[in-house]
């Protein structure tokens, strides 16, 4: 174990089981989109690492590219506003498009980014996240693709940061409190 986990309370969900989890959702996603011109939209930086990972668990033709947003100020709760930091760079027309993100909160980024997209007339918009904290929503979305529950504890890893560190560590874990109370 590296030095980041120094910072850690708990391993939360350990890499082998990201991967197990991309694998069956990566399964999933194949069936249902047989045919179809499948899109996936990751959304950045969180998403980075789940996009990267599901797309190679897809079986079937399938195109990806990225969005920028950003609902958080610098602490460990949605600020509610969502910002375009950087738009996708391509056309969604008549695609069959799924978001990609790392973790549902309050639910915010998500309902903003399904209706933004929707605008592009693609032929569907759903959604598929790594992780789901359903006690935090605020804004009803309806999650496709759901890779796991977890409590309401400000996790880090497999993409996601506090203050843009810690992206890195391989397993989602938990921050030490710490950091941040
Ligand atoms: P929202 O509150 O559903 O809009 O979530 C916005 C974004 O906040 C998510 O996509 C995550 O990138 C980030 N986020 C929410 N909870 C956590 C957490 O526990 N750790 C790190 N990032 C989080
Ligand atoms: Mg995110």
């Amino acid at each position: 174990m590296n030095e980041l986990y120094n910072d850690v309370s708990e391993i939360m969900i350990t890499k082998e089981r990201l991967d197990e989890i991309c694998a069956e959702l990566g399964k999933r996603i194949s069936s249902d989109y047989k045919g179809k011109q499948l899109m996936l939209v990751g959304v950045m930086k969180g998403g980075l690492i789940f996009l990267s990972d599901l797309l190679r668990k897809i079986t079937i033709p399938v195109e990806f590219g990225t969005i920028t947003a950003s609902s958080y100020g610098k602490g460990t709760s949605s600020s509610g506003q969502v910002t375009i930091l950087q738009d996708l760079d391509m056309d969604i027309a008549g695609k069959d498009v799924i978001i990609v993100e790392d973790l549902i909160d309050s639910g915010h980024t998500l309902r903003y980014l399904q209706e933004f997209l929707g605008l592009r007339n693609p032929n569907s918009v759903k959604i598929c996240c790594m992780l789901d904290k359903p006690s935090r929503r605020e804004k009803q979305v309806k999650v496709d693709y759901i890779g796991q529950e977890i409590p309401d504890k400000f996790v880090v890893g497999y993409g996601m940061d506090f203050e843009e560190k810690y992206r890195n560590l391989a397993d989602v874990c938990v921050l030490k409190k710490e950091f941040y109370e």
